[in-house]
């Protein structure tokens, strides 16, 4: 009997709130893993009164005393892993548990500058990334100079690589003032080595091995669709390929592994850094969500942008990932509104246009009103405990997705959530 692979992503513009459904899965899981993305990702969590954020580490560590797979997808910051072991280790988390696939590659301080350089070149037309140099460190693993975390084994390699890669990259960096020593890289690599090498292992192997004894993997999405670096509104996206195939590639699982995919969503829409984003209130109601919602990032602290849920996009992202279930995240931040809008068609000229032409000259959204309910909702456990315009609202969002809500959240709590039979 094999087992089968369950993919959590995000369906929009990221921080819709993957960690909720994870929890709820973690406890049928017999391995948790991150496929994609890096520390750009940011997770926070309360603790007995210790706030802790994850940011390389899938946000399943809580959940269930499972192994936990940092994948072959993932680009990583050593310095910034050890630092997030440590505090798990801090609160009393078993650290031994945390596996890191040997391919994964090293996001270093020059790919850190190459990303803040990158910004600086692109202007006003800067992506707004979060300047942990994701970017930079995908660019070299295509590229081919990247190094990865199994060279920590071979320390010549690893100096060897390193100091091909900083060559490489010599130009751009002296062009920008920037001042990289190699040396210095590799003896902080060594130091830092006896801390990682215990996590290290072939992390397919893991995931196979898991499958192969029928049991399950919970595959953890970082970042969302909209910012897939094929599929999103390129070029503000990230530069991993974070739709559900994503899992694939980053987990060393074939398709016909993976059995559900679930998509996670906002009730509204939210959207960090530049690029497109129709749907976007720039008014006191868009201040009003991201109050409510504590829409600020995890990583940067950046405030968030926040609008109506994009229908367009969603449903979009749904097909893409081949979404069989959707969670609804944070239900609860849009009470006390009038209305609700949602984004349901682009236009330009009179005539519906694409998703592929969001932010396009000429092209407008329209939205479709709801009227909104008053009630607090985040006490509410079972669908018939929501108001009824609150029901409609999300039957609506299924509908526009064509896709089935599988669960709605409704505060932050881990028991304010709602199961749909
Ligand atoms: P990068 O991933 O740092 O290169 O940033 C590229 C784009 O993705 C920027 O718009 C970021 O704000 C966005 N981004 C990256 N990670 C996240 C995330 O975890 N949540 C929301 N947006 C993100």
């Amino acid at each position: 009997m094999s087992g089968e692979v369950t993919v959590v992503v995000g369906v929009q513009w990221g921080d819709e709130g993957k960690g909720r459904i994870v929890d709820v899965l973690a406890n049928d899981a017999d391995v948790i893993a991150r496929f994609g993305g890096g520390n750009n990702a940011g997770h926070t969590l309360v603790v007995e009164g210790r706030k802790v954020v994850l940011r390389s580490v899938p946000s399943g560590v809580f959940h269930a005393p499972k192994p936990l797979l940092i994948g072959a997808g993932v680009v990583i910051d050593l310095a910034n892993f050890v630092q997030e072991l440590d505090e798990l280790a801090a609160i009393g988390i078993d650290i031994s548990r945390i596996k890191l696939d040997e391919r994964a590659h090293l996001t270093l301080p020059y790919h850190v500058a190459l990303d803040r350089l990158g910004e600086q070149s692109r202007g006003k037309a800067a992506i707004g990334t979060t300047g942990r140099g994701i970017g930079p460190s995908y660019v070299d693993k295509v590229a081919r100079v990247g190094v990865r975390v199994g060279d920590l084994r071979h320390p010549e390699r690893l100096a060897e690589r390193v100091r091909a890669a900083v060559a490489y990259h010599e130009q751009r960096l002296v062009d920008g003032g920037v001042s990289i020593d190699p040396d210095r890289i590799v003896d902080e690599l060594a130091a830092l080595s006896p801390r990682i090498l215990p996590h290290l292992i072939d992390g397919v192997e893991l995931v196979q091995d898991v499958l192969a004894r029928g049991g399950r993997v919970l595959a953890e999405g970082a970042q969302a669709a909209m910012l897939d670096v094929g599929f999103g509104t390129y070029p503000y996206v990230t530069s991993s390929h974070t739709v559900a195939g994503g899992a694939c590639i980053g987990l060393g699982v074939g398709p016909t592994q993976v059995g559900e995919v679930i998509g996670v969503t906002k009730a509204y829409c939210t959207r960090v850094g530049g690029g497109p984003f129709p749907s976007e209130l720039h008014d006191e109601i868009g201040e009003r969500i991201r109050e409510r919602g504590n829409e600020y990032g995890t990583n940067t602290g950046r405030p968030r942008r926040c609008g109506w849920f994009d229908a367009v996009a969603a449903r979009f992202a749904c097909r893409l990932n081949g979404v069989g279930r959707l969670v609804v995240t944070k239900l609860d931040v849009l009470s006390g509104l009038d209305r609700v809008g949602v984004v349901t068609s682009y236009v330009r000229d009179g005539r519906a246009v694409g998703v592929d032409q969001i932010g396009d000259d000429g092209v407008t959204p329209e939205i479709t009103w709801f009227p909104g309910w008053s009630e607090d909702v985040r006490t509410a456990r079972r669908i018939q405990d929501l108001p009824e315009t609150a029901r409609a609202y999300v039957q609506f969002l299924e509908q526009v997705t064509d896709t089935p809500v599988g669960w709605i959240s409704v505060g932050a709590e881990r028991s304010a959530l709602i199961e749909l039979t």
